[in-house]
C-alpha cells in the first residue's frame, strides 16, 4: 500500500527530485509533515530505509530560510483538495505554483532520523539532514514558545494533528457537545482569520483568537529535543548539550502546568490564562511517553485512566474521547478524532505501556488493531463498539501496526 500510494517526480521550480506516500489517494493528495513521519517509522520498520531518506529529504526541500516547514506541500497538486485548505496557507498571488501550507504539526521528525541512522549507519545522510533539522526545531523555539517556558503553542486545531479534538470547543466557542455545522463555521473562522492577518505570529498572539498549548505536539517536542541530542552526539556537535536540557525544561514545564494530580492527567492549556482545559482525550496519557517522566506520575495515569469504565474501555480501545464524555460520537463524521479509534493512539499508547512494563495493557491495544485491520481493512479510523472501519480507504497510517510488532522483537512472525 505505501508503494502503491508513493508519488515521484522532478519540481523545476524547486530544482529537485521529489518522493512522498500519500495517505490516502482519494482524501489526502499531498505530503504532510507528520504523516511523512508516521510513513518513516513504517518504512524503517519494514527495512525501507532508502524510501524513508527519500520522503524525509522531500519533506525539508521547501524549507524556508529560517526554518519552517510547514504541514502540507503541495507538489504538483498546487490547487487546494479542499476550499478550507486555500487558508491554511500564506495569501499568495502565485496559487498555482507549487507551495506549502503556513501551519506546522507535531514534531516528530528527529525520531524519524534516528530511526532511520539506527537502521543504516548512513553518516552523509546524517551530515545532510542535522543541519536542516536545527534549523526546524530553532524556528519552534523562536516562533512557537511564546512564553519561553518550553511549551509549544498551536494558532489552529488543524496544528494539533487532531484536527476537531474536543478540547478545542471551548476555546473556538462551540458549546461542548457532539459536532455539529457551527463547529466547522467556528474553527474554519480561526484559519480564515490567521489567513487575513497572513499568519504573521507576532498578530496571532496579540489578537489571541487560538493559542493553546496541546499535550501531544508538546509531549512530541520533548521527545524528539532529545532525539535532537542524541543525534548531535553521533556528529560530535556541541549542541547536543543545549537540546538535551531544553527537552528537560519542557517535561518539567509539562509537570508544573499540564499535569493535574486530583485528576492525574495531563491537559491543553490555554496559553495566555494557563487554565486547564479538561476533556478526557487519549492525550491526558501521551506523556508517559517521556522516558524522564517520574514513576509515580506514570502509575497514576495508568492506574486511573487505562480502560477504565466510562472513559477507555471498549471493544475496540482506545476511542479518541471518552465515551462518557458529551463530544462522543462513535460513527462516521467529517469531524474527526471525536469518537472513533485510532490506529495512531493506539500505537503511541502502546509505546507508553510498553516502555513502562504495562506489557499486558500494550498488548491489548496491539491485538486491537490487528483484529481491526483484519476485519476492516486499513481505513482512516474505526468504530469503537463494533469495530467498523470508516473514512479514507487506503489509508497508510494502519500500517504502524508493524511497527508495533517490531517493537518488542518476538510477535512480528506470529502466524495468529
Ligand atoms: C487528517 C488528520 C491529520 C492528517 C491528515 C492527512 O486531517 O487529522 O492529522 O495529517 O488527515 O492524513
Amino acid at each position: 500500500m505505501l508503494l502503491a500510494n508513493t508519488h515521484e517526480g522532478w519540481s523545476a521550480r524547486f530544482q529537485t527530485d521529489y518522493c512522498y506516500i500519500q495517505p490516502s489517494p482519494g482524501t489526502y493528495p499531498y505530503q504532510y509533515f507528520w504523516d511523512t513521519c508516521l510513513h518513516v517509522f513504517i518504512l524503517t520498520a519494514l527495512d525501507e530505509h532508502g524510501l524513508a531518506m527519500k520522503n524525509i529529504l522531500s519533506l525539508f526541500a521547501m524549507q524556508e530560510d529560517d526554518g519552517f516547514v510547514g504541514h502540507m506541500l503541495f507538489w504538483s497538486r498546487p490547487l487546494p483538495a479542499k476550499w478550507t485548505d486555500f487558508f491554511q496557507g500564506k495569501p499568495s498571488r502565485s496559487l498555482l505554483r507549487p507551495h506549502m501550507s503556513a501551519l506546522i504539526q507535531p514534531p516528530l521528525v528527529a525520531q524519524t532520523v534516528q530511526r532511520i541512522y539506527d537502521g543504516t549507519h548512513d553518516q552523509e545522510f546524517l551530515k545532510a539532514i542535522l543541519p536542516k533539522l536545527k534549523k526546524y526545531f530553532d524556528w519552534l523555539e523562536r516562533n512557537r514558545d511564546v512564553d519561553g517556558d518550553g511549551l509549544l503553542s498551536i494558532v489552529s486545531p488543524f496544528e494539533s494533528g487532531m484536527d476537531w479534538k474536543p478540547t478545542f470547543d471551548q476555546v473556538v466557542g462551540f458549546e461542548h457537545g457532539v459536532a455539529n455545522r457551527w463547529l466547522f463555521w467556528r474553527v474554519v473562522s480561526v484559519d480564515a482569520r490567521n489567513f487575513l492577518h497572513r499568519y504573521n505570529l507576532d498578530t496571532l498572539y496579540r489578537k489571541n483568537h487560538f493559542r493553546v498549548k496541546e499535550v501531544a505536539s508538546t509531549t512530541i517536542y520533548a521527545q524528539n529535543l532529545t532525539a535532537m541530542a542524541d543525534l548531535c552526539d553521533i556528529l560530535g556537535d556541541p549542541d547536543a548539550t543545549r537540546y538535551r536540557d531544553r527537552g528537560r525544561k519542557v517535561m518539567d514545564a509539562m509537570i508544573e502546568q499540564m499535569y493535574e494530580a486530583e485528576s492525574a492527567a495531563f491537559y491543553d492549556i490555554y496559553t495566555r490564562s494557563k487554565r486547564k482545559i479538561r476533556v478526557v482525550t487519549p492525550t491526558i496519557l501521551f506523556p508517559l511517553v517521556i522516558r524522564d517522566m517520574p514513576r509515580e506520575i506514570g502509575d497514576a495515569l495508568v492506574d486511573r485512566h487505562v480502560f477504565s469504565d466510562g472513559e477507555f474501555a471498549a471493544p475496540y480501545p482506545i476511542p479518541s474521547v471518552a465515551t462518557n464524555d458529551p463530544s462522543f460520537d462513535p460513527g462516521p463524521s467529517e469531524y474527526l478524532w471525536r469518537g472513533p479509534t485510532w490506529v495512531f493512539s493506539n500505537w503511541f499508547v502502546y509505546q507508553c505501556l510498553y516502555y513502562r512494563d504495562y506489557h499486558e495493557q500494550a498488548e491489548l491495544l496491539r491485538q486491537t488493531i490487528l483484529k481491526l485491520i483484519r476485519q476492516s481493512g486499513f481505513r482512516e479510523y474505526y468504530d469503537p463498539f463494533t469495530g467498523e472501519g470508516y473514512g479514507a480507504r487506503d489509508f497508510t497510517w494502519s500500517g504502524l501496526v508493524v511497527d508495533m510488532l517490531n517493537i518488542d522483537g518476538g510477535s512480528a512472525n506470529d502466524p495468529s
